[in-house]
């Protein structure tokens, strides 16, 4: 008699490709901890996270996850789980203390350990070169506002090339500059703190400009098989109403959220009405000539970081200057992607169009950072990106979610929630593949719990528990589910 199979079946339909490269991602300074050792100089998050009242609870990446020292723990999870990939990201003041000069061997010995460790695992590794963690130094020098910075960052993109590179195939030059831009130097929610929408406009330039330097300069050390990308978090922008109103606004974020990074980077221009849209802010002089040639030097892939979409509706000027309340405003108006959980009076991440543009809280479920759970949003990115950029393979370079889990007595963390935020998710990027979407990987956000930037350790997103008080690590449910998912290589 032969036993019935209960194990789920992967149908055609829900099976991805066989290639689909299958990830996790983590960053250097919400994971590392190791703040201070082996020659590392802080980065402006050291910094800011030590200012008072900018980060919940006073948190520090001081110890982080506490993986510089736990990396070879934090590999053997990779393995269990099955993940053909992983994508980390290389701190840049641990391998160029202060952001000049000289590499340091001993910084860059933890990320060949970490290759070597990778490899060895059978498991790909996808390096990030900038996930928020410029060196003091630079910023004290004037950050990413400061042309220099851009040149800076090409230097270092070369040490790191020269290091790892004959191990490394897949790169990504930087991680989401909008936010980087935006919350760092607009409304102040991230480091370095700084709230002058000027600046932030003249960084979102400075990454572009950045961006295409590294890729010059990883080409130069890089075997020619290489990968090079960028990671952007591109807003799903939806109007509330079909009104032309609303779907202005909905024009407006696009380009300040979108197409100022898409534009230059694979168009080699600016957008004609986000310059217009700035005009009483900037002339945009500080782009110069070539600066757009260069940010559009050919790269081999986009990475997307997607959580939640972003709903908008317009904000009459009239009222707007009249100084009178908006007829139509919602007393629980969503501030929109961006700041930070305790802050008040912060100012707007979207320079220019505070008079113009409201963020409504989209409907439906939330997860703890009250992000709206809407996994059609995802689809509509990479069918947008499909339609637009036709040739260049996409990768899901981070999707997850934050609950409230804890470790129950019996050691297990049950994270049903989570499970279905990236059952949905993984159902989406199914769909855009069979929509024609060149999506070539998902890696999930987060390996482990970890330092959630202005939340500290108050957000978990891992599929690995982390208790920050003794460093024990516990799978989550969502960890051996997602370990099925691989295996099976697909959705049940
Ligand atoms: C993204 C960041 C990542 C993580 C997730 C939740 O914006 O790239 O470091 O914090 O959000």
């Amino acid at each position: 008699m032969t036993a019935v199979d209960a194990r789920p079946r992967t149908t055609t339909e829900s099976r991805f490709p066989r290639a689909f490269r299958w990830g996790t991602a983590t960053a250097a300074y919400q994971i590392e901890g190791a703040a201070a050792e082996d020659g590392r100089t802080p980065s402006i998050w050291d910094t800011f996270s030590r200012a008072p009242g900018r980060v919940r609870n006073g948190d520090t990446g001081d110890i982080a996850a506490d993986h510089y020292h736990r990396m070879h723990e934090d590999v053997a999870l990779l393995k269990g789980l099955g993940v053909t990939d992983y994508r980390f990201s290389v701190s840049w003041p641990r391998v160029q203390p202060t952001g000049r000069g000289p590499a340091v061997q001993r910084g860059l010995d933890f990320y060949r350990r970490l290759v070597d460790a990778l490899l060895a695992a059978g498991i790909r590794p996808v390096v990030t070169l900038y996930h928020w963690d410029l060196p003091q130094e630079l910023e004290d020098a004037g950050g990413w506002p400061q042309r220099g910075t851009a040149g800076r960052f090409a230097e270092y993109a070369t040490i790191v090339g020269e290091a790892l590179g004959d191990r490394v195939t897949t790169w990504t030059t930087l991680n989401e500059p909008w936010c980087a831009a935006f919350l760092g130097y607009a409304s102040g929610v991230h480091a370095p703190g700084r709230t002058d929408p000027v600046a932030a406009l003249r960084a979102a330039h400075h990454f572009n400009l950045a961006h295409g330097l590294a890729v010059r300069a990883l080409r130069d050390v890089l075997p020619r098989k290489s990968e090079i990308s960028l990671t952007l978090n591109l807003h799903a922008v939806r109007p509330l109403r079909e009104t032309a109103a609303d779907l202005d606004a909905v024009r407006r974020i696009d380009a300040l959220g979108n197409r100022i990074f898409l534009d230059p980077v694979f168009h080699g221009r600016l957008p004609e009405d986000l310059i217009e849209d700035t005009a009483s802010l900037t002339d945009w002089s500080f782009v110069h000539d070539g600066d757009l040639a260069t940010a559009s030097e050919p790269i081999d892939s986009l990475g997307i970081n997607y959580y939640s979409p972003t709903v908008v509706t317009a904000v009459s000027p009239a009222t707007a200057a009249s100084g009178l309340p908006d007829p139509d405003a919602d007393p629980d108006a969503d501030p929109g992607p961006g700041p930070g959980p305790d802050a008040t009076d912060v100012p707007s991440p979207w320079p220019g169009t505070e008079e113009r543009v409201r963020f409504v809280p989209a409907p439906g479920p939330r997860t703890a950072m009250d992000w709206p759970v809407d996994a059609d949003g995802l689809y509509e990115l990479l069918t947008r990106l499909r339609d637009e950029l036709p040739r260049t393979p996409l990768m899901v370079t981070e999707n997850g979610a934050a609950y409230d889990d804890y470790a129950d007595p019996s050691g297990a963390v049950h994270d049903p929630e989570r499970v279905a935020y990236l059952r949905a998710h993984l159902a989406a990027v199914h769909r855009a593949i069979a929509a024609g979407t060149r999506v070539r990987g998902y890696f999930l956000w987060s390996l482990l719990d970890n330092f959630e930037w202005a939340y500290g350790y108050s957000k978990r997103f891992g599929i690995v528990h982390v208790d920050f008080a003794t460093q024990r690590r516990t799978v989550k449910d969502s960890a051996r589910w997602y370990a099925a998912v691989i295996g099976r290589g697909g959705l049940a």
